[in-house]
């Protein structure tokens, strides 16, 4: 084909590759870098242009972080096969630098190494003939855990997060130092696949229409990423509705929105008149939130909306084309106004996003949808591959938890922390564990032991809890229950500020007080003091009886991949209320994904062959964890089920997700 076309001068290259037949017609790379590489992406007309040519990005988000690696190129292909040609993916600081002097971008090394090689993800779009806009951040919101932040930033009493303060610049330039030397050589003007950068993110949702937006921060992540050698174009994203003071000059201003398309692409037309129109961020769906229902889009609606941008003759990026899952402990949360945690609302595991591609990799029929629209619109055909076949799916037969469980205690007995003694409260993040940064993700429990309790007692807990509590009287839950929604309203969760909790008519002697919290994800989205979300308990005392409890053991339950698979002295005993840890073998032969039905459980997580891979809430909407097969191996699995109220005794599998808010 390329020797064909060769034969031709340019122009008659085009006209000849739109006559061809698809399967002979020009790739992106061939018709793009064709003569040599001059300029990358440029927005100085109203179209975009790359290399000196005229292009409509039409692009999709896959967070490669979101998707087990084995997955990449099929969900890559799926896209590319789709008629897009660019991928979008942001970039997770809390991954790639889980403690202070600790950094993985695929070297290995830490709890989430097998995630981590981005480098291979983006030479992987240009192997499947597609461009890459990367949104590095440092911040990211994607409903991500703290909006990618790592946690150890909120052991800084004073740094303002995502400010120009120079403690915080200076730990982004070290991160960005690292990250920003893979990325360079993958640019497209180097020969590789990235046409632009996106400079942090929505910014303009910082605005409290009270202080000035702190601009001169967006100019130092600018200039840090133009100093380590990022030449592509910048581009900044933010609801053109909601002003743009989230943009800077010389810096396109691109829009994220749903519906409204002629509105915000007038807003942003009107802003920068001699600029392309870009829609980084179309929603093509949207999230779940715990006790929330379960959010869906019709696909009139998504096809409609999408159609009247390119009828604007705008470029998108679909947010998302593949939403994936948010693994184990990292998915984010929204909160309302404040910073106590009022308002409080995590994400599901879940991020289908009800995305064209499914969690799975399936095809819905919002894909086919869109395939057409964008065939319809293109005026040159590309080569195109064939849709990738759909990964299959089986639902194993449900196997016993019984007799594998280890209590409360016995966990904290094996824990890999010594616990940590007192005098006060403490949050997670300040605890001195992790080569100092503090603890990021899990449980902490407030242990006292040898206390006396009054027949009715009050238990009371100044400020709120963060986020959800378990107490237990020796290895006893005396602590309700989560059975509905509603009871979030009740002891126990954020929604309570000074909540109490009475102990009941028993008397209690020299017993031990177990305080189990659970971090359910930091909040990713909002204004700047919305981002000092610290976890555990730390916003007042604990009393009994109006007794200020202090001297505590404060132990850290992190569930590290290490550790789960160390876990030893299994015990058979009979399935109880209270957190316990069970555990189960599957057999298989044939590895194939999965799901694992939780609805005969309460409330918990999942960690499959030491990968911690879902929560579970009975309350829903998400009722089934997605397990993909490259977790699953042919032979014996271990899955552990932590589940905090009241076990299933078996655990089953499905073929597809169920939702349903209780
Ligand atoms: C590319 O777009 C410019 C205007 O932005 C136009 O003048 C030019 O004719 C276009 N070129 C091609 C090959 O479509
Ligand atoms: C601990 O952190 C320091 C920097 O804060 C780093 O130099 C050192 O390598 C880290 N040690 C380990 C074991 O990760
Ligand atoms: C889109 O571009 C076409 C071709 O240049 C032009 O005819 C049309 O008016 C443009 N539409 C809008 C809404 O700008
Ligand atoms: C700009 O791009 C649109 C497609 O997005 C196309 O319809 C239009 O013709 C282009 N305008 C010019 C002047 O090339
Ligand atoms: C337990 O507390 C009582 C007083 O409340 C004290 O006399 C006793 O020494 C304590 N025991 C231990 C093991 O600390
Ligand atoms: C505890 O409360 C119960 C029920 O309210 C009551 O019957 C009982 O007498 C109380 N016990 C004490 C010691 O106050």
């Amino acid at each position: 084909m390329r020797l064909v076309c060769q034969l031709f001068a340019r122009p008659a290259l085009l006209l000849l590759c739109c006559l061809l037949p698809a399967n002979m017609a020009l790739t992106h790379y061939e018709y793009y870098t064709d003569g040599g590489i001059q300029s990358g992406l440029s927005d100085d007309q109203p179209n975009f242009t790359l290399n000196g040519k005229n292009i409509s990005l039409y692009s999709g988000a896959i967070h490669f972080f979101r998707v087990h690696p084995q997955y990449w190129r099929d969900r890559l292909r799926k896209l590319r096969a789709a008629g897009l040609n660019t991928v979008e993916t942001y970039v997770p600081w809390n991954l790639h630098q889980p403690e202070v002097g600790l950094f993985d971008f695929g070297d290995g090394g830490t709890e989430f190494e097998e995630f981590l090689d981005i480098v291979r993800f983006i030479q992987m779009a240009k192997e499947e003939d597609l461009f890459v806009i990367v949104r590095p951040g440092p911040y990211i919101c994607a409903e991500w855990e703290f909006g990618g932040l790592p946690s150890w930033l909120l052991r800084y009493p004073d740094m303002k997060i995502r400010t120009s303060d120079v403690q915080f610049v200076k730990l982004v330039e070290n991160y960005y130092v690292k990250l920003l030397a893979l990325l360079a050589p993958l640019q497209f003007t180097k020969g590789g696949p990235i046409i632009a950068f996106q400079i942090e993110n929505e910014y303009g949702n910082t605005d409290n229409k009270v202080d000035p937006v702190d601009t001169k921060y967006l100019e130092t992540i600018k200039n840090i990423m133009i100093t380590n050698g990022i030449n592509e174009l910048f581009f900044t994203s933010d609801t053109p509705s909601n002003g743009f003071t989230g943009t800077i000059p010389g810096v396109l201003a691109t829009a994220n929105f749903q519906d409204g398309a002629k509105n915000e692409l007038t807003l942003l037309k009107n802003f920068q008149p001699n600029k392309p129109l870009m829609v980084m961020e179309y929603w093509s769906g949207w999230f779940d939130h715990w006790t929330n229902q379960h959010q869906t889009r019709t696909v009139t609606s998504f096809t409609n909306a999408l159609e009247e941008i390119i009828k604007l003759n705008s470029s998108f990026n679909l947010y998302m084309f593949h939403g994936g899952t948010n693994w184990g402990l990292l998915n984010g949360a929204n909160i309302g106004k404040g910073i106590d945690n009022a308002g409080y609302s995590p994400d599901t595991t879940s991020y289908d996003y009800d995305a064209p591609l499914s969690e799975n990799g399936d095809y819905t029929e919002k894909y086919h949808k869109l395939k057409e629209l964008v065939s319809k619109h293109s005026n040159i055909k590309f080569q195109q591959p064939e849709e990738p076949a759909l990964v299959k799916r089986v639902a194993y037969p449900s196997i016993n938890v019984i007799p594998h469980q280890l209590s409360l205690g016995d966990l904290i007995a094996q824990n890999d922390v010594s616990p940590i003694e007192s005098p006060k409260l403490m949050s997670m993040e300040n605890l001195n564990i992790n080569n100092n940064s503090g603890q990021s993700y899990g449980y902490i429990v407030y242990r006292k032991t040898n206390v006396t309790i009054a027949s009715n007692s009050t238990l009371k807990i100044e400020g709120r809890i963060c986020d959800s509590i378990m107490v237990l009287i020796n290895g006893e839950l005396v602590s309700p229950i989560l059975e509905e929604s509603s009871d979030l309203n009740n002891f126990g969760y954020w929604n309570l500020k000074d909540s109490t909790l009475n102990l009941g008519a028993n008397e209690y002697k020299s017993i031990t007080l177990d305080l189990v919290v659970e971090n359910w994800g930091r909040n990713n989205y909002g204004l700047l003091d919305q981002f000092n979300q610290k976890k555990g308990l730390w916003q007042g005392d604990v009393l009994i009886n109006n007794e200020v409890l202090t001297n505590f053991q404060i132990i850290p339950l992190q569930f590290k991949k290490e550790w789960v698979q160390k876990l030893t002295n299994w015990k058979d005993a009979k399935l109880k209320v209270g957190p316990t840890l069970y555990k189960a073998t599957l057999n298989i032969d044939e590895v194939k994904d999965t799901y694992i039905d939780t609805r005969n459980w309460k409330k918990g997580i999942i960690i499959v062959n030491g990968f911690k891979l879902a929560r579970y809430a009975r309350v829903g909407p998400q009722q089934c964890a997605y397990l993909p097969a490259p977790i699953l191996k042919k032979g014996d699995n271990e899955i552990l089920i932590f589940e905090h109220f009241t076990p299933g005794k078996v655990i089953n599998f499905a073929t597809d997700p169920v939702f349903e808010t209780l």
